[in-house]
């Protein structure tokens, strides 16, 4: 039997075996601007679209890729669809992550008997080409996960190799943003983790419902111990799907010396949880952020000091663990200002954004592995310092 009968099987026996990340749904108050923001900003490819010109009267939807990451960002039309609402609410933000599955409405069936909250009922729209099913349970606050399921010319194999992403999309031709963004790479290729920022004292209700609901488990690594510290001022657990697809950190605020960042975050986001940050895996971070930076991305400032102390205490956590030390150019990476940190299988590079919005809520993280599985805790002093600057430079602190 080949890998792929093998995983074709165990799909059929368990209908919440996640095939992919289908795409991540944002809800934003203007999808054809936002759309150039993200191209232009992180090199997306504004792939396909629809709205009132192609069909769509209730909202606009673009369709932005890079590697295997789908962005859809979508726009409700009139202010009675409950997305304007939420625009009101919570301002631009994530709304879906949205899994693909053999089956959706299997999926969503088992999902709710494990006990999710419906978010929307199955639907299935198609066309001579096939047909795409999605179904939707609640997770945290304003989010939830969509699972789509997809025959013909829509299946997820072509989707990924530029086909049509649903019936009554349209394709984009002759962008000059989209050529430049084929020469100029900036090398993200998929959704590494998405983190979770939930109510005071919710965390390990949603730990529990990602167990029961969809399967996951903790994933054991090395920032498991102490997580929470007097700079980090939130408590984080990992949860990750059945196959490693995706990890779900979730994190809930922890009383600190200052406001922490979750709280700035539930209080800029009606008092309600959500998605705190998606971070988006390159093979090679030191040209991706430089590419970032050339275009204007702005990324957290990390304190000069920070590189007074990194490299001691992340060759010390590499030589103890029998690894190699930092193979990439010191100096680069200071100028780049990224973040290094190691555990017992390796180190990983990391750099936060800014908040992609006015409201200091949703941020972007772009990581490198270099065998690290974990998260970056050691980083957590150093970053809330720098965050804790951003902060007091609200008057939000
Ligand atoms: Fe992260």
């Amino acid at each position: 039997m080949t890998t792929a009968n093998l995983s074709q099987t165990e799909t059929a026996a368990d209908p919440l075996a996640l095939i992919d990340v289908d795409h991540i749904r944002f809800f934003v108050g203007n999808a054809k601007q936002a759309a150039f923001f993200y191209a232009y900003t992180f090199g997306f490819t504004i792939e396909q679209m629809a709205d009132l010109t192609t069909g769509s009267r209730d909202r606009s939807r673009y369709l932005l890729t890079q590697g295997n990451i789908r962005m859809l960002l979508e726009t409700p039309l009139s202010k009675d669809d409950p997305a304007a609402d939420e625009l009101r609410r919570f301002g631009d933000g994530v709304k879906d992550i949205a899994f693909t599955v053999e089956d959706a409405e299997a999926a969503w069936k088992e999902a709710v008997s494990n006990g999710a909250e419906v978010a929307y009922e199955p639907l299935t729209i198609s066309d001579e080409s096939g047909t795409v099913t999605t179904a939707g349970i609640k997770t945290y606050g304003r989010a939830v996960h969509s699972f789509v399921s997809r025959t013909g010319a829509y299946a997820i194999e072509n989707v990924k190799q530029g086909g049509d992403f649903e019936p009554g999309f349209k394709r984009i031709e002759n962008l000059s943003i989209n050529d430049f963004n084929r020469d100029n790479p900036c090398g993200l290729m998929f959704l590494d983790h998405c983190v979770g920022n939930v109510d005071d004292g919710k965390m390990n209700h949603w730990v529990d419902w990602y167990e029961n609901v969809l399967g996951f488990a903790m994933f054991k690594h090395f920032d498991d111990a102490d997580i929470s510290t007097e700079y980090s001022a939130l408590m984080s657990k990992v949860m990750a799907s059945g196959n490693n697809l995706i990890k779900f950190p979730i994190n809930e605020p922890a009383p600190g010396k200052r406001k922490s960042q979750i709280q700035e975050y539930l209080e800029w986001h009606d008092m309600t949880a959500g998605v705190q940050h998606l971070a988006f895996r390159t093979n090679d971070c030191m040209e991706s952020v430089a590419e970032l930076r050339r275009r204007g991305v702005d990324f957290l400032q990390i304190p000069e000091a920070y590189y007074e102390t990194v490299w001691k205490r992340v060759d010390r956590i590499l030589t103890e663990n029998g690894h190699t030390p930092v193979r990439e150019d010191h100096e680069r990476i200071r100028d780049l200002g990224i973040l290094v940190d190691a555990d017992d299988q390796g180190y990983l590079l990391q750099l936060f954004t800014k908040p992609l919005q006015d409201r200091p809520t949703l941020f972007f993280e772009i990581i490198g592995r270099r065998g690290s599985q974990s998260f970056g805790k050691g980083n957590f002093k150093a970053l809330f310092e720098a965050l804790e600057l951003e902060q007091e430079r609200r008057g939000n602190l």
